[in-house]
């Protein structure tokens, strides 16, 4: 087994989107600052409900997937295709926008903490216009490990081991082949995670200090992950992250705002089929 080391950081960037969701953006904070297939990551997190309380507002979104995942609050989910989703601490929603969605996200909570994590992952070309699909994963669902020791992880997608036991996420078949994971570490403690050679990993600590060999890797950023095909972790303090894997696609990406295409010529397609309400169609 080799290693991964640190390759590259990339410190989120306060920033806000929706109606004023003040968010965290490491991944896509700005064109090219991407981890194919990772487009973007942001962190929303608050305890001033009039940073999140405007919400996201009916917006489209073409060309790949987005994944929410809840730590803390209560989201309301709605799109065109009729699908609601409530979406509580620990829950995941996996939606394939693919060619064409238009839904909101709604803050269903007027105070407290509000929490997570949306993650934007690529789809290869040829999947790019399938039909938009989506899931709706509560906690429950979601397989955690705990040991003696206070390790915690929760596989989301991929599979996970600790002390010979293994889980595997709800999420399986993508081209991708993602693995998503939350991890939970005491000071003093080692995780360790097998990750494909094939794949692209990064890790994002979201809480205390952690370790991976001799670097330390600071929090609320995008620790992008060189080759190797294992990921060794030691908490400083007790310390929890996301740790994200995947393959890559190495296709061209043109973006704009909630579209992500191959082409221009693809781009100014997804543009008129929203104008013209074709992009649901
Ligand atoms: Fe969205």
């Amino acid at each position: 087994m080799s290693a991964r080391q640190i390759n590259q950081i990339i410190p989120a960037m306060d920033t806000s989107d929706g109606a004023g969701v003040r968010l965290r953006r490491s991944i896509g904070q700005r064109q090219n600052i991407r981890h194919d297939p990772f487009l973007m990551l942001d962190e929303f997190g608050s305890d001033k409900s009039n940073e999140y309380i405007a919400g996201f507002p009916a917006h489209p979104h073409r060309g790949f997937e987005t994944v929410t995942y809840m730590l803390d609050g209560h989201m309301l989910h709605e799109d065109h295709m009729g699908n609601r989703g409530d979406l509580r601490s620990g829950d995941v929603q996996w939606m394939t926008a693919a060619r064409g969605i238009v839904h909101s996200e709604m803050p269903q909570q007027l105070e407290g903490r509000m929490r997570g994590f949306q993650l934007w992952l690529n789809l290869p070309a040829k999947e790019k216009m399938k039909p938009a699909s989506y899931r709706d994963i509560p906690s429950a669902q979601i397989p955690t490990l705990q040991n003696s020791k206070g390790i915690w992880v929760k596989a989301i997608a991929g599979t996970a081991i600790l002390d010979a036991q293994s889980i595997t996420g709800p999420i399986a078949g993508l081209t991708t082949q993602p693995i998503y994971i939350d991890v939970h570490l005491p000071a003093g403690q080692l995780f360790t995670q097998a990750t494909p050679a094939t794949h692209n990993a990064f890790i994002y600590l979201y809480e205390g200090e952690l370790k991976l060999g001799d670097d330390a890797v600071p929090p609320h950023a995008a620790a992008l992950l060189g080759p190797g095909d294992e990921v060794k972790v030691t908490a400083s303090t007790d310390a929890k992250f996301i740790l994200l894997a995947a393959m890559p696609l190495n296709e061209p990406i043109v973006q704009y705002g909630p579209f992500v295409m191959n082409t221009r010529e693809e781009i100014e397609q997804a543009v008129n089929d929203y104008q013209s309400g074709k992009l649901t169609a």
